[in-house]
């Protein structure tokens, strides 16, 4: 079977729309009709007007789309991508840590649990982070969750006063700084670019970091150039496209693999047939419990209105 021209079948019988995540495998993005950095895919989920959202991503971002658009049928091709962000922040002992910070404003990373979302006062993503805490009065302290690394580097930017969840990616936790060192030095003139999830030391060797769709950008800005890498190696498809003459390398893991990068084993659960299945059957669905939708919606429509 054609899997590729049988998902554009359905997608039209179904009014059906696809959203991928830049770290999805290529067939998925060329699939899709969007694809983009979170703070992207969820303006798209917004407002969408296709009955079925096929969430090519982790659980946290077709969540966030259905407490966007709750009336739409959200689906997820592999219900157990997940995230290890999301995974290290637990309701439960994020309501003691709000509980012993009090008059802390409670920002969170869009990487996170519906429940987390509803016991925010804002979400960002991390295209948008630092202008979203920058909303917040100076004088009032932040608690930001769950990523302590996406965290430090906006507290050093903008000198606020911060408190930060103990949370962190393993994929971009995962570069190796002296492998990193190597490379750099094997290809003089390269540029090296990150992912505000990755480290402090990696941070500190970036010229330029961003969110995914951020360095996306600043590539193809800059054709001919050589650049390192270092956010999930899924990102490196689209910027080879939008920046044929640039030479991509992705930056190295500390553990040797096949692809000598840093993959998101969540993001990578789903493939074309998984899409396929679940396109076809409708299923797995996600679903929210009403009552945190509803919380969980203010913080990301509040973040959805300040990123305008
Ligand atoms: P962005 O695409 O928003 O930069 O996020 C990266 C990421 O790790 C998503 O899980
Ligand atoms: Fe979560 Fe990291 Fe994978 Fe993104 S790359 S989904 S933050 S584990």
């Amino acid at each position: 079977m054609d899997l590729q021209s049988e998902i554009s079948k359905l997608k039209k019988d179904k009014n059906a729309v696809i959203l991928a995540h830049y770290y999805q495998v290529p067939e998925i993005q060329e699939l899709a009709d969007f694809v983009g950095d979170s703070l992207g895919l969820s303006q798209e989920a917004a407002k969408t007007e296709a009955d079925i959202i096929v969430f090519a991503g982790v659980h946290f971002m077709a969540e966030t789309a259905k407490i966007l658009n709750p009336t739409k049928k959200v689906l997820l091709p592999d219900l157990n991508a997940g995230c290890s962000l999301a995974d290290s922040c637990p309701p439960e002992d994020f309501k003691k840590f709000i509980a012993a910070h009090p008059g802390h404003v409670v920002i969170t990373y869009i990487n996170c649990s519906a429940e987390i979302k509803a016991l925010s006062d804002l979400v960002c993503t991390s295209s948008n982070a630092e202008k979203i805490v920058e909303s917040i009065p100076r004088d009032m302290p932040i608690i930001f969750a769950p990523d302590k690394n996406l965290g430090a580097y906006i507290q050093k930017k903008t000198g606020r006063q911060m408190v930060l969840w103990d949370g962190s990616c393993i994929v971009h936790e995962a570069f190796s700084f002296n492998k990193l060192l190597k490379v750099y030095q094997d290809n003089p003139g390269a540029t090296i670019i990150a992912h505000p999830e990755s480290e402090a030391r990696i941070l500190e060797t970036a010229s330029y970091i961003a969110s995914t769709a951020g360095m996306l950008h600043y590539v193809s800005q800059r054709p001919y150039e050589k650049f390192i890498v270092a956010t999930e190696a899924g990102i490196l498809h689209k910027m080879q496209q939008a920046a044929p003459q640039s030479t991509l390398i992705a930056a190295p893991a500390k553990e040797n693999n096949s692809c000598a990068c840093s993959e998101c084993a969540f993001m990578k659960l789903n493939t074309v047939e998984k899409l396929y299945r679940c396109l076809s059957l409708e299923t797995p669905q996600i679903e929210v419990n009403e009552a945190i939708r509803e919380r969980a919606l203010l913080p990301i429509e509040r973040m959805l209105e300040l990123s305008r």
